[in-house]
């Protein structure tokens, strides 16, 4: 098949970040292109779709991705693109994929919208009987009430990923820890807050491939938050996920598969499909879980675009799910893809 790769690439995000505030850009810092994907993992992404015989043509998911693919006409769009701008940065490439009527990999416009927006996904999972942490969402200039919620809690950016915005700091003990967290996080991250309870129990992170009946849940990471230096907080913090841990001295935070009993992993495991299907997922997707104060599995968020960190050294948990169940990095794009291909039986085309 000829296959277009859509990505953000770091460098790709800097332009376009330069673009949109050509006076500013001394303050752009390593954090704000944290989603964005190195060169090396585009790299390893390209060659391990080519490795099953497919054409593979790279795009930068930029202004100008419309076009390029118009005039490439792929059989298929995988796409890992982040974006760095607004709640609907994810959204972008599935929405010109639907436009052209390409078939692309992964979720929706709207799933991906919505998992983006940690608040809003919180309310689609609470309609549907599905535990997550109780929150509240702050927007700046509102007056900050926090009547009826208990601490300790945790203050995030509402949209943001690859744990941007979430420091040890972020942890707060009372209102006003709280205050001071918010009003920092509304400054730096120019967005909405959430604040939600902390979540004190033992957290994990599930992978999975397929859709509907064939959704294969990979073996569970389990975070191990002892490996942590001493004094920090229990969370898989910005600081422990890009500055504690290093390819050159990676922590060893993970165990995978988790030491988890039977009972425990199958709670687990249904707890991830129904959310896979409630937010109407597809193709794969890591969802993140941590046990409430009674030991009861929580939806702490959903990625569903994952991870996919090449070097086993950088702790990707996506890839590391993948190589416990047995796969080589090469062979979950090639699940994706036909995860992909169940669903879109009439318009992707093999080349012979
Ligand atoms: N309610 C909570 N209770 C306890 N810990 C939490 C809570 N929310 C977040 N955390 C901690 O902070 C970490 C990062 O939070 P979260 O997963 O929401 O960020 P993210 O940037 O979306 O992550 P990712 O890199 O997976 O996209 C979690 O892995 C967990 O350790
Ligand atoms: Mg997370």
């Amino acid at each position: 098949m000829k296959i277009a790769l859509a990505y953000s690439s770091k460098h790709g995000l800097l332009k376009e970040y330069r673009r949109r505030y050509p006076a500013s850009v001394e303050k752009a810092s390593a954090e704000l292109f944290a989603e964005g994907d190195s060169a090396a993992t585009i790299r390893a992404v390209k060659d391990a779709i080519a490795s099953f015989g497919h054409e593979v043509h790279g795009l930068e998911a930029d202004a100008g991705m419309e076009m390029r693919l118009k005039r490439l006409a792929p059989d298929l769009v995988f796409n890992i693109a982040e974006g760095l701008f607004g709640d609907c940065r994810e959204s972008y490439v599935p929405m010109i994929c639907e436009k052209l009527s390409l078939p692309y990999t992964g979720s929706g416009p709207l799933a991906l919208g919505l998992c983006l927006h940690k608040g809003r996904c919180k309310e689609v999972l609470t309609a549907n009987g599905i535990p997550n942490a109780a929150f509240r969402i702050f927007r700046a200039g509102e007056r900050l009430d926090f009547s009826g919620l208990e601490f300790p809690c945790i203050v995030k950016p509402v949209a943001e990923g690859s744990s941007k915005g979430i420091f040890d700091k972020s942890v707060v003990e009372d209102e006003r820890q709280a205050r001071t967290r918010i009003k920092e996080s509304f400054g730096l991250y120019e967005q909405p807050v959430i604040l939600e309870t902390y979540l004190p129990g033992a957290e994990y992170t599930v992978a999975m491939i397929g859709n509907g009946n064939d959704l294969e849940v990979l073996p569970i990471v389990g975070l191990d938050f002892s490996q942590l230096p001493s004094g920090a907080r229990k969370i898989y913090s910005y600081e422990a996920k890009w500055v504690w841990d290093t390819p050159q001295a990676p922590m060893r935070i993970f165990q995978c598969p988790a030491p988890l009993s039977p009972a425990e992993r199958g709670e687990m495991e249904s707890l991830v499909r129904r959310t896979f299907r409630v937010l109407e997922l597809r193709d794969w997707s890591r969802m993140d879980v941590r046990l409430d104060a009674h030991g009861k599995p929580n939806i702490l968020e959903v990625n569903p675009i994952p991870g996919i960190l090449p070097d086993p050294e950088e702790n990707s948990c996506f890839p590391k799910a993948a190589r416990a169940a047995g796969y080589a990095y090469a062979q979950i794009f090639q699940k994706v893809i036909s995860a992909a291909k169940t669903r879109f039986p009439g318009a992707i085309h093999e080349y012979s």
